[in-house]
């Protein structure tokens, strides 16, 4: 085995080699005046499993076609498997038809890296694990929640309350509350499929003078946890944190979340920046060890 450093994911590919104690095989990539990628392999991969790593958060479309050629340059320069480490897996959210007229974009996505030489994909906290059953080859999401969790705990923040901000998040919370002892509970969402306008349903949940911390997948525009911190203050909350396994932070989504008055937000380095405060690395080269 061999970890193929993706340009979107080179700190946290050195991270996995030096782990498991491999070799790493260095990318080199460009962009052309035109806007058109290039990729090149600096070693080889012969007779070798080939461990791309490469996320997919924005650009997304570049990255998407950056470990496309990477795995098709894997297999022409003779890799005896290809294994896609695809921490945020891009178009994962459109794993359905919602609204007539769509198509299923997740399933494209799969069928192209197919094409592209992809053997087997591990990503972590997909946002529907049943799609990865469509995929025309093994796919298996990891889970980074206990990671964060294991976060807080160790800032002292053990007892904390886990909260998801809808339904479909809950067994996350549940995960967190695993790690963190406390209690765990989650908010009734909405998201209207024209304006991507959200609401959430305020509830009773024992959260007064208590710490609190939202869990979610993905942070994009951070709609989602400025208004679940709203309810979280609405209803007497203490301190509150905001967690996440793929911190996008879309504009000034950090600054909006922070002015609710959450007290920090936490990610991996699924999207490396500056609250990627928790490393995949360990999850993924167990995962790889196995
Ligand atoms: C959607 O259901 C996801 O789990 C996240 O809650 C969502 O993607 C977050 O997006 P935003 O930060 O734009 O509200």
């Amino acid at each position: 085995m061999k970890i193929v450093l993706g340009p979107a994911s080179t700190q946290l590919g050195e991270k996995i080699a030096d782990l498991l104690g491999i070799e790493r095989v260095p990318v080199t990539f460009k962009t052309f005046p035109d806007g058109e990628n290039y990729v090149r392999l600096e070693g080889t991969v012969q007779n070798k499993e080939a461990v791309i790593v490469q996320t997919t958060s924005p650009p997304q479309d570049s990255r998407l076609i950056q470990l496309a050629l990477i795995a098709d340059a894997a297999k022409r320069n003779g890799a005896s498997k290809v294994t896609a480490v695809v921490p945020y897996l891009a178009y994962a959210r459109q794993d359905k038809v919602f609204l007539q007229g769509e198509t299923a974009s997740i399933e494209f996505v799969a069928r192209m890296l197919k094409t592209a030489g992809v053997d087997r994909l591990i990503t972590v906290n997909v946002h529907q694990e049943r799609v990865l059953e469509k995929f025309p080859f093994s796919a298996k999401t990891v889970s980074s929640i206990s990671s964060l969790a294991e976060y807080f705990k160790q800032k002292g923040l053990e007892k904390a309350f886990a909260l998801a901000p809808d339904k479909g998040a809950m067994h996350i919370a549940e995960e967190a509350k695993k790690i963190l002892g406390g209690e765990c509970g989650y908010l009734e969402k909405q998201r209207d499929r024209y304006t991507g306008q959200i609401s959430v349903e305020k509830k009773t949940l024992d959260v007064k003078r208590k710490t609190a911390i939202i869990f979610d997948d993905i942070i994009s525009t951070g709609g989602t946890i400025v208004a679940a911190a709203k309810i979280l203050k609405e209803l007497g909350a203490g301190k509150i944190y905001a967690a996440c396994a793929h911190p996008l932070l879309i504009g000034d989504a950090e600054k909006r979340i922070l002015e609710t008055g959450v007290e920090e937000v936490v990610g991996t380095d699924s999207v490396p920046c500056h609250v990627s405060k928790v490393s995949l690395a360990p999850l993924i080269a167990n995962e790889l060890a196995r």
